[in-house]
């Protein structure tokens, strides 16, 4: 029951609502695209033996299949705001389920490398769409005492897609007896890797009607009483849904901004909250953390690890990131994210410089590379508390801030700007760290590690706490 007689809220944010269950099932099922988006864009690592051995294609087009998935998650990421604003954010998520499912089957079955590239742009698309509508909704449906530790769902569930996609690469491969293109049941290895996705796209489709659609949104295009509904669901009795819905519209009005022209201001071309937005989702890319999960079987290999341990080492920084990512959902509404992101940057510094250091002792060359045991081991070391730094920081941090530092009318296209830099970035060091390595690992790890320093004044000057305050009052 929603009383109307009780004072607007402080007490919104102490108060446990009544609904917290609920409102974890529909932050869970949302996060479901989390899943897709981490199973997804590393489900691909399993197989590049295979497809450049299928299709006959030379190493740089192999790189154009894996890198132009990562574009198409630009474009999704780029178009999900205008998207969610306009059919609202349900039918987004029904758009990317549907976007997985195509790509899952279609990359499965391709003719030719050309179309096997289209498919895995699709699915390109719908990872994009997913990384922008997760964080949007979950900010906006969740109570504001719980709503970093929720928002943390979308982060923890793209770790575990990462982890869940290198088990599943790795259990087909086993009944494969090691090869890609081994077949089971007709199909070969790799399309199995590829076309399995199939099945969390659809489940992620249909927990999409099982879940409201977001409060703002309902008030954004009209339906007030349908947005009371809601905001009582996930809000719980304590809170006076009426004045929350005033508050919301009163937020929506005086910002008054609808559309992506809006977005731009200021000396700089896009406003100064656009930009914080794009500079936290480049730095997150640029200290180079999906060097580690595109290409940590590479990198173990180039120091001299033979495939099956490169994979152990692999999935055990899979394990390493789900346990950084747990601590952070314990810390994100106790001790805030600035400082969470201030431990992390220093962090993951000192790791990376390590990491440089211990590479520095590499000798050989081709397939006969090595590193002494002590410098070895460091390296490892370092590996797995850089991505322990990251996951308890920034790999969360960022995506909960994004779905939050945004004011109401223009979160949805702010974050899809903010969203997609992040994956141009990420294209951009996943693309270059080939030829980045083979000019030496060393200088490498020293740029990645100048990037999380440089992110520690960044984060001190410009990134503002929002632990606790409703969206209305950070707007
Ligand atoms: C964050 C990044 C993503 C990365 C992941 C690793 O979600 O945005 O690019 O793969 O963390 O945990």
């Amino acid at each position: 029951m929603t009383s109307t007689a009780q004072p607007p809220q402080p007490g919104a944010r102490e108060a446990h609502p009544d609904h917290l269950g609920h409102v974890i099932f529909i932050t869970a099922a949302a996060a479901m695209g989390g899943f897709l988006f981490g199973y997804d864009s590393s489900v691909i690592n399993g197989a590049t033996v295979a497809i450049q051995d299928r299709f006959d294609v030379n190493a740089d087009m192999l790189g154009w299949i894996i890198a132009t998935a990562l574009l198409g998650c630009a474009v999704g990421a780029a178009i999900a705001g205008r998207v969610a604003d306009r059919i609202g954010r349900i039918r987004c998520m029904q758009i990317a389920s549907v976007l997985f499912a195509a790509s899952a089957i279609g990359s499965a079955l391709p003719f030719a490398a050309w179309d096997l590239t289209v498919w895995r742009f699709i699915g390109g698309i719908g990872i994009g769409m997913a990384s922008v509508i997760g964080p949007a909704y979950i900010a906006e449906v969740a109570p504001p005492a719980y709503r970093g530790r929720l928002a943390s769902f979308q982060q923890a569930a793209i770790v575990v897609g990462i982890a869940v996609s290198q088990l599943v690469n790795w259990g087909i491969l086993n009944m494969a007896d090691g090869d890609q293109r081994g077949e089971i049941g007709g199909l070969e290895a790799w399309q199995w890797m590829l076309g399995v996705m199939v099945v969390p796209a659809v489940l992620y489709g249909l927990l999409s009607f099982a879940i409201p659609e977001s409060p703002r949104f309902l008030l954004s295009v009209g339906r007030a009483a349908e947005a009371k509904k809601v905001l009582a669901e996930v809000e719980g009795t304590t809170v006076d849904v009426d004045a929350r819905a005033a508050e919301i519209e009163r937020a929506m009005h005086r910002e008054d901004k609808s559309t992506f022209k809006d977005l731009l201001g200021g000396k700089f071309g896009f406003l100064p909250i656009v930009w914080i937005g794009i500079f936290l989702s480049i730095f997150q890319q640029l200290v180079g953390i999906n060097v580690i999960f595109y290409y940590s079987n590479q990198l173990w290999q180039s120091i001299g690890h033979d495939p099956s341990s490169s994979f152990l080492y692999s999935f055990e920084t899979s394990i390493v990131n789900i346990v950084g990512t747990v601590i952070a959902m314990i810390f994100v509404d106790r001790i805030g994210r600035k400082p969470l992101a201030l431990i992390g940057s220093a962090g993951m510094a000192v790791a990376l410089f390590t990491m440089a250091w211990a590479f520095s002792y590499r000798t050989g060359s081709g397939d006969d590379v090595s590193l002494p045991h002590g410098q070895g081991l460091v390296a490892i070391i370092a590996a797995n508390a850089f991505v322990l730094f990251f996951a308890l920081s920034w790999g969360v941090v960022v995506w909960v801030l994004l779905g939050e530092i945004f004011p109401n009318r223009i979160r949805a296209a702010a974050l899809g700007v903010a969203a997609s830099a992040q994956w141009l970035a990420n294209f951009a060091i996943t693309k270059t760290f080939p030829s980045m390595s083979e000019w030496s690992l060393t200088g490498s790890y020293i740029i990645y590690g100048a990037f999380a320093a440089l992110s520690i004044p960044f984060v001190a000057k410009f990134v503002k706490e929002t632990k606790g305050k409703t969206l209305e009052e950070m707007g």
